[in-house]
């Protein structure tokens, strides 16, 4: 059966992860400089993240700087740290006034030391907020994230609190940087392309993946909604058959 009219009109994706590509082409077909796209993906940013949190999302995964854009020149990696620092501390206020819970993922030890402290004193902040949660990926990469997830299962293997013939899903997804958390419902990237660019790479594997040519700083609440569109009018399977969910959803 084609999935297109609503299969769950009130069906919400619990957790929305997004790519946000394109702010360089903005910026291009604006006759800007890059540095002006970042800035407006920003403001896209702030909206989306409202507007999320509106339709009552409960998790938020957002992708802003990716382990391979460490070799983009050096000028725009040093004015993309000296964003995030400027927009950390000038939002990291008003989100915890709208009781959002913010966390990092990445390896934040490759981040400028100042920006790193700000990244913690903003999860310390917020860390009790009840709202949605906001998961920003800044040096991240799902290559770094199994390896890293990997490495700390080696490590209790090596101290023999585990056998290696025990090692299960759940002992690499519980070392995961979204661990504790129901993955991606709905994956949305803008800007065009159709690839996952080394995002959550073991947390996609049942995601929805919705591509969209809009460039992320053009990106706006009804643009949210279509995506969340696309979404209820998926059929999720599972790997089971349609005959087995339609029978479950019914019952
Ligand atoms: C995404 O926009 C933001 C980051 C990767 C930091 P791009 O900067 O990749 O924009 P395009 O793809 O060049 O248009
Ligand atoms: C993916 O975008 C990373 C982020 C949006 C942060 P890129 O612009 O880096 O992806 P590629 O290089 O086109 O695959
Ligand atoms: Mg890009």
């Amino acid at each position: 059966m084609s999935a297109k009219k609503s299969q769950n009109p009130d069906v919400l994706p619990q957790h929305i992860a997004i790519i946000m590509d394109g702010n360089g082409r903005w910026a291009r077909a604006n006759g800007r400089i890059r540095h002006a796209g970042h800035r407006a993906g920003v403001k896209a940013t702030r909206n989306i993240v409202e507007a999320a949190a509106e339709r009552g999302v409960k998790a938020l995964t957002l992708f802003a700087f990716s382990s391979e854009n460490w070799n983009r020149p050096r000028e725009e990696v040093t004015s993309l740290m000296r964003l995030f620092l400027e927009v950390l501390q000038r939002e990291v206020d008003a989100l915890d006034k709208n009781n959002i819970q913010v966390k990092f993922v990445g390896a934040r030890n490759e981040l400028p030391e100042r920006l790193q402290k700000h990244l913690a004193a903003a999860e310390k902040k917020t860390a009790t907020n009840t709202g949605m949660q906001l998961i920003l990926a800044v040096a991240y990469g799902g290559r770094w994230d199994i390896l890293q997830s990997v490495k700390a299962v080696a490590t209790k293997v090596e101290q023999q609190q585990l056998k290696a013939a025990d090692i299960d899903e759940n002992a690499i997804a519980s070392n995961l940087s979204l661990a504790g958390m129901a993955p991606p419902d709905l994956l949305i990237r803008t800007g065009g392309e159709h690839r996952v660019s080394n995002f959550l790479l073991w947390d996609i594997a049942y995601s929805e993946l919705y591509f969209t040519d809009t460039l992320w700083p053009d990106f706006c609440d009804q643009d949210l909604d279509l995506a969340i569109d696309f979404f209820r009018s998926r059929e999720r399977r599972f790997g089971r058959t349609g005959e087995q969910v339609r029978v479950s959803a019914d019952g």
